[in-house]
């Protein structure tokens, strides 16, 4: 049922997802490593400007103490040091002249002479690119007494290549940590998801006509597993309707033969026999009486479906409520002289109420119908109505098998029948019409257990 092929669709939204969990990831891991490299590069950057100027005050110190030839003496003496150790120095006389100019092997090549006049103001940076455009020497220029300008200066070859490591490692650790989100992200999503590609894939075996499919549920205790939880309970009760339905439309069609049968037998006997006015006077009263029974069958399922689709309309009208149940106790009582039945009519108080006659009628008669039908040959039935409260009560009490305490929420379903009543004839639409016509008249029913061993129907009535 869960094959691979029917979890494809929600694999569209796992892939979105992986990729909006990586582009995230991503997105964060280049801020982090753009603001890691900037730091370093600064602190580079600072690091070796301190050496350069460090490099400057020696000789500011010395050229401030003594005189000035003396101290370019000093400075030319250290020619050879300082191009071993990559420093450029330079003095620059008021006039232009260079008196001093130690260039190191870095810097060679740089058309130093022609792109360092003018010189640059005392207290700034000069940056020196090479032909190719890369920065090759870096240099301060600081003033010296009597006009002259002091420039020191060092190739920043040495920390452009550590930050280009850095940057070729960042880049190869981006691979595998993109690869790494890629698939944590699809782990996340895949798992996550799994409850909804369980749901696609049980909606579409219902959709093939596997309608006992179900989505096999998880422990979590998320808004998915929810949802499963929750879709299954309702493809639990589409099922019941489902099968109840059939199970009605068996019924009717069952119900409906044997009155039809009769018809058909009652006309054809009629045809043969003899033609006494009296004899075919009786066989169309027989059919008059068979129609009825077909044309009530019917009514009680266009009944439903009208409660059913809530536009249960009530005629109402002042009626009074005992002579009502009384009148309905007198019809059924026939049935129960046939069935040995007692039917007892209890204390009846007469009230008068704005209700719909015929819909209240239907009522006593369903739940009288109900107490004869399931009670045993020679049982008894027993019928009140009495002031409780701000309205009336009406109990219908038999000594039947009764209404077991599982099946009092349910007998009021509709298409519901229990066990017990798989002999009997009904629907099991009699009692979802009792309560939808008695909360129409903004009451409530009730099974419960009777004094009389089995069930009782109790429906509270305001007035
Ligand atoms: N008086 C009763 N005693 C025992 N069971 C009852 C009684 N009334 C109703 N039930 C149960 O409730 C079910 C639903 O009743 P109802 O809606 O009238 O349908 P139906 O009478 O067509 O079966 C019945 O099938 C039966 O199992
Ligand atoms: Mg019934």
């Amino acid at each position: 049922m869960f094959s691979r092929s029917s979890s494809r669709p929600a694999l569209g939204t796992v892939w979105r997802l992986t990729l909006w969990y990586a582009a995230a990831l991503g997105l964060c891991l280049a801020l982090f490593s753009g603001l890691a490299y900037y730091l370093l590069a600064q602190a580079l950057l600072a690091s070796d400007r301190q050496v350069i100027l460090d490099k400057a005050s020696e000789y500011l110190l010395s050229g401030q103490r003594g005189r000035l030839e003396a101290f370019l003496t000093e400075i030319r003496l250290q020619r050879a040091v300082e191009e071993r150790a990559g420093f450029f120095v330079r003095v620059v006389g008021p006039n232009g002249d260079t008196p001093v100019l130690i260039v190191p092997q870095e810097a060679a090549g740089l058309d130093l002479e022609r792109r360092l006049s003018p010189p640059a103001p005392p207290d700034t940076w000069q940056v020196l690119s090479d032909r190719r455009g890369r920065p090759a020497l870096e240099l301060a220029t600081q003033a010296l007494p009597g006009g002259y300008l002091l420039q020191v200066g060092r190739s920043p070859a040495a920390r452009l290549k550590v930050l280009r490591h850095f940057r070729t490692a960042l880049l190869i650790a981006a691979l595998p940590a993109l690869l790494l989100a890629l698939a944590g992200g699809w782990l996340l999503a895949a798992r996550s998801l799994a409850p909804l590609r369980h749901l696609v894939a049980t909606v579409r075996g219902i959709d093939a006509g596997d309608l006992s499919a179900r989505v096999p549920l998880g422990q979590g205790e998320g808004e998915l597993e929810e949802l499963a939880r929750r879709f299954n309970l309702m493809l639990e009760k589409i099922a019941r309707l489902v099968g109840g339905m059939a199970q009605a439309l068996d019924n009717v069609a069952h119900d409906l033969r044997t009155p039809l049968a009769r018809l058909r037998m009652t006309v054809e006997t009629a045809l043969q026999g003899p033609e006494s006015p009296t004899a075919l006077k009786e066989a169309l009263a027989d059919c008059a009486e068979e129609s009825e029974r077909v044309v009530r069958m019917l009514n009680q399922l266009l009944d439903l479906s009208e409660a059913s689709t809530g536009i249960l309309r009530l005629d109402r009208a002042p009626t009074d409520l005992g002579a009502l149940v009384a009148d309905v106790a007198e019809l059924y009582a026939y049935v129960a002289e046939e069935k040995g039945q007692t039917l007892e009519l209890g204390g009846v108080t007469p009230v008068t109420a704005a209700v719909d006659p015929g819909r209240l009628r239907q009522v006593v008669a369903n739940l009288l119908d109900n107490a004869l039908k399931y009670t045993p040959a020679g049982g008894r039935v027993a019928l009140a109505l009495e002031p409780a409260g701000d309205g009336v009560r009406l109990c219908v009490d038999d000594s039947g098998p009764g209404i077991t305490p599982e099946e009092r929420g349910r007998v009021f379903e509709r298409l519901y029948r229990g066990d017990k009543s798989r002999g009997q004839r009904g629907m099991g639409l009699g009692l979802s019409l009792v309560k939808a016509v008695v909360e129409a008249h903004g009451g409530r029913v009730e099974a419960q257990d009777s004094p009389l061993g089995g069930a009782r129907l109790t429906v509270w009535l305001p007035v």
